[in-house]
């Protein structure tokens, strides 16, 4: 078979689209992704390029594709290091296909500056194997957790503290308290505003009503964002947690499980009663309040790291 390897275009948008549905066919992200949003999403400067965006053709069709950005969803990875997604049709994974794509963007990731690549993988993902031979090592999971009942946890009472939505004009304030709580993470960047904003705040989902903050006095300590996705066409109908954090110095005493507390009555409020989240399997804290409250791993994504140069 005749392989061969170009860049990206626009035009190439509908292809790759397509391409994706055939590789992950339950993936409810690609099954609900038109261009524009694909556009918005993967071809947005500066943390994605087309010059990072890779296809494998087999001669005229589409069979594989290799997208590096250092924004890979959830955040922007620190350490100079270079998110990876690939996917190639079952059929067409051989050690030839991975070596053209995964060569390429070495020299590309090396002409940037770049000394780390990172991948994830389904548990299942055939890839993996191929990976391990090019010396990629395996370095810690992103789990999505969900919860299916509405029962919370007794809280102890939060001594001096108190949780409450924020007000439109505190939106900066609460943007510098996610960095400051997130700084401690050892993958993620603090994002720039911009950033957060399309993260944050101009999605339509967006509803301030369901930011929170906690606040030692004047101070703001500690954040939680609740989305409710429940209109038909959501992605994941459901209510989703993101941004769960608490400065350094305020942790352990009970903010966090406090937070997440508002940010599911309000949740509960809006008649959802499916929850879920993102979060790593290093994050230990987290993890036990996860539980704690009956979130469970609903599925598992395999975190692959390579230095580079
Ligand atoms: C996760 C985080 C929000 C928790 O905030 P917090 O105010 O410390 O949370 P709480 O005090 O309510 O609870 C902390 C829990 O972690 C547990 N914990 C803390 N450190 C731990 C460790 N090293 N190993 C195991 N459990 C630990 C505590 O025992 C407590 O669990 P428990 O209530 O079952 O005893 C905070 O650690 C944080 O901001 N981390 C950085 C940002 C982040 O990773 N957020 C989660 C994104 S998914």
């Amino acid at each position: 078979m005749k392989y061969r390897i170009r860049n990206a275009t626009i035009q190439d948008i509908e292809k790759i689209l397509v391409m994706l549905r055939k590789a992950h066919p339950c993936d409810p992200r690609y099954l609900a992704m038109d261009a524009r949003e694909y556009i918005k999403k993967f071809m947005r400067e500066p943390y994605y390029k087309t010059s990072n965006h890779i296809l494998l053709f087999n001669d005229e069709d589409l069979v594989g594709e290799l997208l590096a950005s250092p924004d890979v969803g959830y955040g922007i990875l620190k350490n100079n290091s270079l998110g990876l997604r690939l996917n190639i049709l079952p059929e067409h994974i051989s050690t030839y296909t991975i070596t053209l794509l995964l060569q390429t963007v070495e020299k590309i990731a090396q002409e940037q500056g770049f000394v780390e690549l990172q991948v994830t993988l389904d548990s299942e993902d055939k890839l993996k194997e191929f990976l391990e031979a090019q010396g990629f090592k395996y370095d810690s999971s992103g789990y999505w957790m969900v919860k299916e009942d509405c029962t919370l946890p007794v809280l102890q009472n939060m001594q001096g503290f108190v949780v409450r939505h924020i007000k439109q004009d505190e939106i900066f304030q609460f943007y510098k308290t996610v960095n400051l709580a997130f700084s401690t993470d050892e993958n993620w960047k603090p994002y720039e505003y911009e950033e957060f904003a399309q993260k944050y705040i101009y999605p339509e989902y967006v509803d301030f009503n369901g930011y929170f903050v906690a606040l030692d006095g004047e101070k703001f300590v500690g954040t939680v964002v609740a989305w409710a996705h429940n209109s038909p066409n959501a992605i994941f109908p459901g209510g989703e947690i993101r941004a769960l954090g608490v400065l350094p110095e305020y942790r352990n005493k009970g903010i966090g499980s406090f937070l997440l507390a508002r940010a599911l009555e309000f949740l509960i409020s809006r008649r959802i009663t499916k929850f879920y989240l993102g979060t790593d399997s290093y994050n230990t804290p987290a993890l036990a309040i996860y539980r704690r409250f009956g979130f469970r791993v609903w599925r598992e994504h395999l975190r692959y790291k390579k230095r580079i140069g």
